[in-house]
Formats: C-alpha cells, sequence, structure tokens
C-alpha cells in the first residue's frame, strides 16, 4: 500500500520539528510547504541527509507549490506568523487568518479527504476559519491547544512533586490562550488525583503557569514563541490518526451545543482515529468549572466574528 504522507503548510520552527519528529519516528512521508522560495528545500533536504544517521527511509519534500502536497492523509496548517513582542493581537489575527484560509483552501483543493490539523494561533480562531475555508464535514477539522496546555500542566505537576512523568495525567480544556480551563481534578499521578497529593496554594500556581505557559516561553526566547513542545504534540495528534489508534486527547472541536455552547471550535478531550474526531466527551463539570469553559468559549466567539469580518473587509 502508498505510504501514509502528512503534508505541513509552513516549515517554520513548529512545522519543520514536527516534520523531523514524524519522519524520524517512521510515521508517514512528509511534505513541506512554505511560501518562502527554497527555505522547505532546504530544510526538505537538511531532514534527508540525517536519515543515513537516524537510519529510516521516509521521503521528506520541500515545496512552494500546492500540487506537491496531493493526496495527503492529514494536513497540518503551521504556517502564519508566531506571537513576539511588539505585534498586537488584532495584527496577529488579521495576518494569520488570511494565511490559514489561503493555505486550508489550497490544502484541501489536492487532497479532498484529508484530515486537518490547525497549530496557527490564535488557535480556536484559525481552526474556524481553517473549517469554513476547507469547507469540509466538522468532524475532519481540528486544532492543537489541549494536548499542549495539558504538557506543560503535567511537565509542572512533576516538577513540583518530582515524579517521574511517566505517571501523569493531566487534562485542560476551554480555549488555547489565558482563559484556558486546567482541570486538577482530572489530573492525576497514576490514578491519584493532585489535590490529594499538594495543597490548594501550589496547583493554583501551577495552573496559572500553565495558563501563561506560552507567554513564558516567549518572555524568555524573545525572537520566537514554543516549538518543540507544540511539534511533540501535533505528532501524538497526527499518530492517534494515522494508526487510528483512539488516543483520548484534548483538541479544539467543533462545539454541537456541549455545555450549551455552540457553533466555535473549543477544546475538549477527543478521540482521534481514521475518521479525525470520532467522539467529544462531555465531562462531568462542576459550576466553577463549567462557567470557565463557557466564559473562554465566548471570548472565542467574539474573536471569530471579528476574525471573518476582518476578513470580509479585505477582500
Ligand atoms: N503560506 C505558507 N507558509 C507561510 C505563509 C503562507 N501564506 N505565510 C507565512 N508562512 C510561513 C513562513 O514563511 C514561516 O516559515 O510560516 C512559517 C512560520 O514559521 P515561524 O515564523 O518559524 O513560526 P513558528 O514558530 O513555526 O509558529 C507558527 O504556530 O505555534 C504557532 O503561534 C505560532 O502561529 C504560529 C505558528
Amino acid at each position: 500500500s502508498p505510504s501514509n504522507r502528512v503534508s505541513i503548510i509552513g516549515a517554520g520552527k513548529v512545522g519543520s520539528t514536527l516534520a523531523q519528529r514524524i519522519a524520524e519516528k517512521n510515521l508517514a512521508d512528509v511534505v513541506l510547504l512554505d511560501i518562502v522560495e527554497g527555505w522547505p528545500q532546504g530544510v526538505a533536504l537538511d531532514l534527508m541527509e540525517a536519515r543515513g544517521v537516524e537510519r529510516h527511509d521516509r521521503q521528506i519534500v520541500g515545496t512552494n507549490d500546492y500540487t506537491d502536497t496531493a493526496n495527503s492523509n492529514i494536513i497540518v496548517i503551521a504556517a502564519g506568523v508566531p506571537r513576539k513582542p511588539g505585534i498586537n493581537r488584532e495584527d496577529l489575527i488579521k495576518i494569520n487568518a488570511r494565511i490559514v484560509t489561503e493555505a486550508s483552501k489550497q490544502a484541501i483543493e489536492h487532497s479532498p479527504e484529508a484530515i486537518l490539523i490547525v497549530i496557527t494561533n490564535p488557535l480556536d480562531i484559525m481552526t474556524y476559519l481553517a473549517w469554513e475555508a476547507a469547507d469540509v464535514p466538522k468532524h475532519r477539522v481540528m486544532g492543537m491547544g489541549g494536548v499542549l496546555d495539558s504538557a506543560r500542566f503535567q511537565t509542572f505537576i512533576g516538577m513540583e512533586l518530582g515524579v517521574s512523568n511517566a505517571e501523569i495525567n493531566a487534562t485542560v480544556i476551554g480555549s488555547h490562550g489565558d482563559l484556558m480551563v486546567p482541570l486538577p481534578r482530572y489530573s492525576t499521578v497514576n490514578g491519584i488525583p493532585i489535590n490529594q497529593l499538594m495543597d490548594a496554594g501550589a496547583i493554583d500556581r501551577l495552573v496559572q503557569r500553565t495558563r501563561h505557559g506560552g507567554e513564558e516561553i516567549v518572555g524568555l526566547m524573545k525572537i520566537s514563541s514554543a516549538y518543540f513542545a507544540p511539534a511533540s504534540s501535533a505528532c501524538l495528534m497526527v499518530e492517534s490518526i494515522l494508526f487510528n489508534q483512539s488516543r483520548l486527547l484534548p483538541c479544539s472541536v467543533y462545539l454541537h451545543g456541549e455545555y450549551g455552547v455552540q457553533d466555535i471550535f473549543l477544546g475538549l478531550p477527543c478521540r482521534l482515529g481514521y475518521q479525525g474526531v470520532e467522539q467529544v466527551v462531555e465531562l462531568e463539570l462542576s459550576d466553577t468549572e463549567r462557567a470557565a469553559f463557557i466564559e473562554s468559549g465566548k471570548l472565542v466567539a467574539q474573536n471569530i466574528e471579528e476574525a471573518r469580518a476582518m476578513l470580509k473587509t479585505a477582500s
């Protein structure tokens, strides 16, 4: 049978790191597409030249032409301008909205059956725009936010307790932004909820750090935003889909009235397999958790409206 193929639109730090993970984990062949001429070709060749050392035979192709992405199983949208000091939120939305809309349209035209994973920020908004532009069934479009936020929470729990990451599971739902909703009650060390292992003050500290995890990295790196953990997180989603693993991962997903919220993309645990999003889990929430989830959705809904208005005036 022909090899699985993943096309990554945007061969920047996140895109190229994801390409490396997919190829070196031997998950699929990879096409890296970027708007800059020569850049994705160079990145792809560099990755190809590592094959003899890493001992794999995956093809990595760099291109500026969407026809080279044809027949992909998965399209990952990692194109855009990253968050950095000096660029305001509105400008970021405007620039990335245009890039994501264009990329989704073009990519899906050449791979009409593909599953779309969006990484570009602001995540929940860009995922919605990608779905609209691609015009494919909702279960085939998802955003990578919750896996990363949960991974960060997981890491901070491990650092706090000094226990192995192998035992820790964390769950973060809601928007991929300041209003995200980390769920300590659903975060455990080998099944034991973390509130039995640390006090409320410590949990609150870790929750806050998780909420601002992206900013913390930008603050340190200055000229870049995070890319290793984002690439790892996206890779997990790719793997679950390609190999029909049915992993239950928090993703930005189209809501059909969960907790009374609808017609936006927002983070909830999803079962990911061949079909894309195969199930959305509406887990039991306390009043406070539910209110926080709904609140994060309101901001996303508002931003989607703004982004659509911007796109309209631009065209
Ligand atoms: N089509 C294809 N590629 C594009 C386009 C476009 N229209 N516009 C920009 N790009 C490419 C850039 O040329 C660049 O190579 O997208 C890439 C973005 O890479 P980086 O600037 O390195 O950004 P990165 O850190 O990878 O982040 C990408 O992911 O995590 C999010 O917030 C982050 O939205 C950002 C995205």
